[in-house]
């Protein structure tokens, strides 16, 4: 166990951040466990005492993630990998823009993802073999409609951490993208939309866990899903218009 791989992993009370935990812990790895509600993170560490160091907080607020960065050094005076999952999304009315939704999801997506980075390069630093990993989304490689902010808290942390690759390359502090199709969790339970080609998140758990190891500079699933859309992204952006107003929801078919 001394030279279990120690991975600080952020939303791991759900979701694919839950079942990422759970497949790492029952292949070794030691795991600081962060996001808001604490309850789910102590149901596993009570599974595996020796593997988990529960640190819980809102990842929003910069002064809590300082708090749990000190906590880890003192703690762990490392990590090997940091794998920044914990995020939100919400859906923009265009009708009612909000700004202050944009914020509330840049904070929860992209401030969130920095605070932590901040928080873990030093630790990285002297970890072994490091590796940085942040889940971002396939809605980056193609505007949808309503995904405004979503899509732009995402598109940003894509940026950031292709930037920080080549930034921190000559550390060896190695830089992988995790991008989703639609999988299902309590996140996507509130969409009242068709979510095509759907996995669930012990399956796309499997498949990010499964690469890792190899440190490709993207994750990105389900296959035909990111195809389609790269093939979308592709065409004149008239056409991309055309086609995103079929989805689009205006006022007079939100009842229909
Ligand atoms: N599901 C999909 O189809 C899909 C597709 C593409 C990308 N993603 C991305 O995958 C990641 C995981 O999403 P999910 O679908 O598994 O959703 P989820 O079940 O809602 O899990 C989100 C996790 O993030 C944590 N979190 C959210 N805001 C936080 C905050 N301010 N501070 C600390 N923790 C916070 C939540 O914990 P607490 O509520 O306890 O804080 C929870 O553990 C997200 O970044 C999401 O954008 C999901």
């Amino acid at each position: 166990m001394s030279n279990a791989r120690r991975i600080w992993l952020t939303g791991a009370s759900s979701g694919i951040g839950a079942a990422l935990a759970e497949q790492l812990l029952a292949s070794g790895a030691r795991l600081v466990l962060s996001a808001r509600r604490a309850e789910p993170l102590h149901a596993l560490a009570a599974r595996y005492p020796q593997q988990v160091l529960v640190l819980p907080g809102d990842l929003g607020d910069a002064e809590q993630v300082r708090a749990i960065g000190e906590q880890i050094a003192q703690q762990w005076g490392a990590l090997d990998g940091a794998i920044l999952n914990a995020g939100t999304c919400e859906y923009i009315e265009a009708a009612h823009f909000e700004a202050a939704m944009v914020e509330r999801v840049l904070r929860a997506n992209l401030l969130s993802a920095s605070y932590c980075i901040e928080a873990a390069l030093p630790l990285l630093r002297v970890g072994h073999q490091p590796h940085l990993v942040a889940v971002a989304s396939s809605v980056t490689y193609l505007p949808l409609p309503r995904a405004e902010a979503y899509g732009a808290s995402k598109a940003g942390l894509r940026y950031l951490l292709q930037a920080l690759r080549i930034d921190l390359a000559a550390e060896g502090i190695d830089v992988t993208l995790v991008s989703p199709g639609f999988v299902d969790t309590p996140l996507t339970a509130r969409n009242d939309f068709a979510m095509p080609m759907r996995w669930s998140a012990a399956k796309a758990a499997a498949h990010i866990t499964k690469r890792l190891d190899k440190r490709p500079y993207e994750i990105a699933f389900p296959g035909p899903f990111i195809a389609i859309l790269k093939l979308l992204a592709s065409l004149p952006v008239g056409l991309q218009l055309a086609l995103g107003k079929r989805m689009a929801r205006t006022e007079n078919s939100k009842d229909a």
